[in-house]
């Protein structure tokens, strides 16, 4: 899928998905920590009859995995968020919507059923943090994902290099990379969803929103902190999880803020370079709040054995970024379904090879620690 993608999407987007910031060395390492935990291979239990169905914050799920916020996913396919909010939906596994989404939340609401959820990054304007919140409630989303990993941006050098923007500019390097992408361009014409929705249109006084860094930068809100989550819960009523947290002693405070989950996530090793990888700091966390709230963990998870190997760990549920990405960008809803469908084959078989029948009743006993 990552390769398909890697034909099929302008050079632009897929760098956006598939880099880290500076140096990577977190994003290589969200993988690496995943794939240096060794399985526990047990034989002869019966493993007729299993089940990786579960639970996400009193949601039944078809498996532990929830569609993460992805940024600019109408630029990894047209009308992305729809194709994938849809794809979840039908596979019974939440979606959520970032603020940076192209399409908008309406959008999404009119193209589902099942309530999704909203991601929130708080803005320096308050109010227009407010008018989001309002916006998802009346689009009827179920829980509300409070992102605190990104009020600064994590440089990546590539997105500077192609001057990543949405729009694409039309610059000369563009036009001939676009002339190599005709499967994403003729979907692309077949849309008019091409600029940040859940933003155009609302915020008065930004004239170009085309640059995620300078409208980041100029627009997030730098002073959030854990009072913030008092002012969103003011303005929210509905679940509340709060996600990027890399450290036991933040998931300690925010477990005492009596929000429904927590995040374990270093925002996909996009933020912090050098910061730890997010499954080496499950565990920790896992024992420090795990009894308290729900532990949900994201970073580096291409695969069911590593759904499973979270899970394991302590886990409640999981979050997947770029593997969506990936099967969006190679093949539209139909990727991100044949993405699910492994991901599901994986963790049932790996969870049968490690002498298990239900995905609730694993733990650190699978694991070689
Ligand atoms: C291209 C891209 C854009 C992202 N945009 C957002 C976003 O808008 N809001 C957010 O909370 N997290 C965002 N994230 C982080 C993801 O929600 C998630 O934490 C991360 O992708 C997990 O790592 P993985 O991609 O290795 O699965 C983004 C990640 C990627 C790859």
């Amino acid at each position: 899928m990552q390769a398909l993608a890697k034909r099929r999407v302008p050079k632009m987007f897929y760098d956006y998905a598939d880099t880290g910031s500076w140096t990577q060395s977190t994003y290589r390492e969200n993988e690496a920590a995943l794939q240096r935990q060794k399985l526990r291979q047990r034989v002869a239990r019966n493993i007729d009859n299993r089940s990786v169905k579960s639970t996400m914050i009193g949601r039944e799920v078809a498996m532990p995995v929830a569609l993460a916020p992805v940024g600019l996913t109408g630029m990894q396919h047209a009308d992305g968020e729809i194709l994938a909010a849809q794809a979840a939906e039908e596979f019974g596994i939440p979606f959520t919507l970032s603020t940076m989404s192209v399409c908008s939340i309406e959008d999404v609401a009119e193209h589902t059923k099942t309530p999704f959820w909203f991601q929130l990054y708080v803005m320096r304007d308050r109010g227009f943090s407010e008018n989001l919140m309002q916006r998802a409630t009346a689009a009827d989303c179920s829980a509300l994902v409070l992102t605190l990993d990104l009020q600064v941006l994590g440089q990546r050098h590539q997105d500077l290099k192609n001057g990543l923007s949405t729009p694409p500019k039309p610059q000369p390097s563009v036009l001939v990379d676009l002339a190599f992408k005709p499967f994403w361009c003729w979907n692309m014409l077949q849309t008019k969803r091409r600029e940040f929705g859940n933003i155009h249109g609302h915020v008065a006084g930004v004239d170009d929103m085309s640059s995620l860094a300078e409208w980041t930068n100029s627009q997030f809100d730098p002073t959030l902190d854990w009072s913030s989550v008092e002012w969103v819960k003011k303005h929210w009523d509905r679940k509340l999880i709060l996600k990027g947290i890399n450290d036991v002693e933040d998931a300690k405070i925010a477990a005492g803020l009596g929000v429904d989950a927590i995040v374990v996530s270093n925002h996909g090793g996009r933020q912090l370079d050098g910061a730890l990888a997010s499954y080496d700091v499950l565990g920790d966390i896992v024992d420090a709040v795990g009894d308290k709230i729900e532990v949900h963990f994201d970073g580096g998870i291409r695969s069911g054995q590593d759904v499973f190997r979270a899970v394991a760990m302590g886990a409640h549920s999981t979050y997947i970024g770029r593997a969506y990405i990936y099967g969006l960008g190679a093949m539209g809803k139909a990727g991100v379904t044949k993405v699910l469908e492994m991901i599901h084959k994986e963790l049932d078989v790996t969870m049968g090879l490690c002498g298990e029948t239900d995905i609730t009743n694993t733990g650190r006993h699978n694991l070689v620690l």
